[in-house]
């Protein structure tokens, strides 16, 4: 999604340009289509270059190097409202030329903003919302409102979920409001800041503040002031130092994010595992959760799929429902028949996903109580307004394809499933898992790239699992679809004779994933495609029977039950990110999507 940023200095910067292409470089993972730089100097002049495409062209042809000054406002677009171009690329100038601003979101009733402002003789340029909001907000400051006063009125008649920053040639600050989509505030030695997210903050300092929705700031080079939208009162809140290593933000030696994320794995793994263990507070909210008699999990897209199989350990090890439902569907498919017994637990890497922000509000108004989240981002809108937390402390997921997040949201499934089940003998593997899949990721890396190339000039895959094996299977499929832009449907193996088979012909790659206590009806559904000549590609722990049955046996390096569908999915985050690089896309910002999905 788009993504805004907006630092005022306390002197003048000859290297502004540059500075904020640092800054918006960090924002790109978030996905974007178009760029745009505002800065203002001791002039008091507004400098705006923007256009459509991506950083280093736009950079590079409009000069953007040059730019100098001690305020300074970046915008990373992905067209919503309006096609990718130069007229709708942010940030906008009022039509006076004296306000500039940027947003992050979706405003629905744009259309309805454009023409009530045009009425009044507003002159627009594109068909974009952030160009509705700015002239919004200019028609109470020209008319003599303060930009604060304006933002507040501006706010009533926004219809939408949406951050903003934006500031006047001739005042010495800036404001910026929340409502809806994230933003964070970063307090540097000569410098405050505002960011969509983290990690370009922390290219600048590690101090910061996660705002909550309904909250404006108004800030300069030094101070800043927090305020509620509705009152305009004064809200304190402390900065939050930022521990983490500072690195986990770079690629390292990786040609990718994705690949650095997928190696980070082991080690991921084993710091959440030491933290359930040792972390009171992460297993009285596991029993307090679990103690209500239905427990639904919500999430989309990876989270869904992790939940998936986080519903499996879960029903198997604790004897509990848990039910999982897509975010997307979950208010029409479940919102009647909810009751106060129930319990909620929201899944979210990013912590900012709309669909499950809806939810959440829906949750709220019904006065529904034992709200839970499982949310990666601290200080995203999730985790700051869903306090009864699950950590997965998997640090920054910059690739936008989620990996290391969905691994460390199933192991936390599993960790849970494993200590309330009281089931030593899990724990005792889950020890050794990190070790297990250093190996893994060692052995397959290799393998999954000459895999990819074979594989590359098919037209669609069928990824099957049984029982245990189908979270991975769905995973996979997503991951497939996301790097290597190639239809891949994951399906319950025992489905695919129902329709799907109609599907197989001469060598269609099926890729199934099995365990050993699966085997025996694996097999048999492998016979359903081989029949039909399909290729089968088997991952599943060494096993005559399927590796006989195969034309491709992937052997995996523990046959331990419960951790059939991580090493499964380990294989497919491989194998589509080799298809990706092959194809020569950039497995990192595939096209279309973003890492936080902030419309409906
Ligand atoms: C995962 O690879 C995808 N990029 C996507 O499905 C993602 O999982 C989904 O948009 C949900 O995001 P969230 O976990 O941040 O809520």
């Amino acid at each position: 999604m788009c993504g805004i940023f907006g630092i005022q200095f306390s002197e003048e910067k000859k290297d502004l340009g540059k500075i904020l292409k640092k800054a918006a470089e960090k924002l790109t993972y978030r996905g974007y289509d178009s760029v745009g730089f505002a800065t203002i100097g001791g002039d008091n002049k507004i400098d705006l270059r923007k256009d459509k495409g991506k950083i280093d062209k736009v950079y590079t042809e409009l000069k953007m190097e040059e730019m100098k000054g001690s305020r300074g406002i970046i915008q990373l677009r992905w067209a919503t409202f309006g096609i990718p171009s130069k007229e709708n690329a942010q940030p906008h100038l009022g039509c006076k030329g004296n306000l500039v601003s940027a947003h992050n979101g979706n405003i629905v009733n744009t259309t309805e903003l454009i023409k009530e402002l045009t009425d009044k003789g507003h002159i627009f340029t594109g068909e974009n919302d952030g160009e509705a909001l700015c002239h919004q907000v200019e028609d109470w400051t020209e008319k003599g409102d303060t930009l604060e006063k304006a933002v507040i009125k501006a706010n009533k008649k926004i219809d939408g979920h949406y951050a903003c920053v934006c500031t006047i040639k001739d005042i010495p600050y800036m404001v910026a409001v929340k409502q809806g989509s994230s933003l964070f505030l970063g307090k540097g030695d000569d410098f405050v800041c505002v960011s969509s997210d983290l990690p370009s903050i922390l290219e600048y300092t590690r101090e910061y503040i996660p705002l909550m929705d309904g909250e404006f700031v108004v800030f300069d080079d030094k101070k800043y002031e927090i305020k509620d939208l509705m009152t305009g009162d004064t809200i304190e809140r402390e900065p939050i130092k930022y521990d983490d290593d500072i690195h986990i933000a770079d690629k390292g030696e990786f040609p990718h994010y994705m690949l650095k994320e997928i190696y980070e794995q082991p080690s991921n793994i084993k710091e959440l595992l030491n933290f359930i263990l040792k972390n009171s507070e992460y297993q009285e909210n596991m029993k307090n959760l679990f103690s209500h008699e239905r427990v639904f999990i919500v999430g989309a897209g990876s989270s869904y799929n992790a939940s998936v199989t986080g519903s499996f350990y879960l029903q198997n090890l604790i004897n509990k429902t848990v039910i999982v439902s897509n975010a997307g569907e979950f208010i029409q498919r479940w919102g009647k028949v909810l009751n106060n017994d129930d319990a909620f637990l929201l899944i979210s890497q990013s912590g900012e996903t709309k669909d499950v922000m809806i939810v959440l509000d829906f949750l709220e108004n019904k006065g529904y109580e034992n709200i839970f989240s499982m949310v990666n981002v601290t200080g995203s809108t999730l985790h700051m307004r869903v306090p009864e937390r699950f950590p997965i402390l998997s640090n920054l997921e910059i690739g936008v394809a989620a990996t290391k997040t969905f691994i460390n949201q199933v192991v936390a499934f599993l960790t849970m499933a494993a200590v309330l089940g009281k089931r030593e003998d899990i724990l005792k593997e889950l020890s050794s898992l990190s070790e297990y899949i250093e190996e893994f990721i060692k052995k397959y890396d290799s393998e999954t790239k000459t895999l990819a190339k074979n594989l590359l000039n098919h037209s669609a895959f069928y990824f099957l699992g049984y029982g245990i094996s189908y979270g991975g299977v769905i995973e996979g499929a997503l991951k497939v679809k996301e790097l290597a832009y190639i239809p891949g449907e994951g399906f319950y193996s025992s489905e695919f004779k129902h329709g799907p088979l109609a599907l197989i012909s001469e060598d269609q790659p099926v890729v199934f994933l099995s365990s050993n206590e699966d085997s025996r009806i694996t097999v048999s559904h492998i016979n359903e495609i081989k029949v039909r000549k399909g290729k089968i590609y088997t991952i599943a722990p060494e096993n005559e029977k399927l590796r006989k049955e195969s034309d491709i046996f992937y052997p995996l390096n523990s046959d331990f039950y419960y951790f059939i569908p991580i090493f499964g999915v380990i294989f497919f985050q491989l194998l589509a990110y080799h298809m990706g690089v092959l194809k020569g896309e950039n497995p990192d910002t595939p096209r279309n999507l973003s890492k936080s999905i902030t419309v409906d």
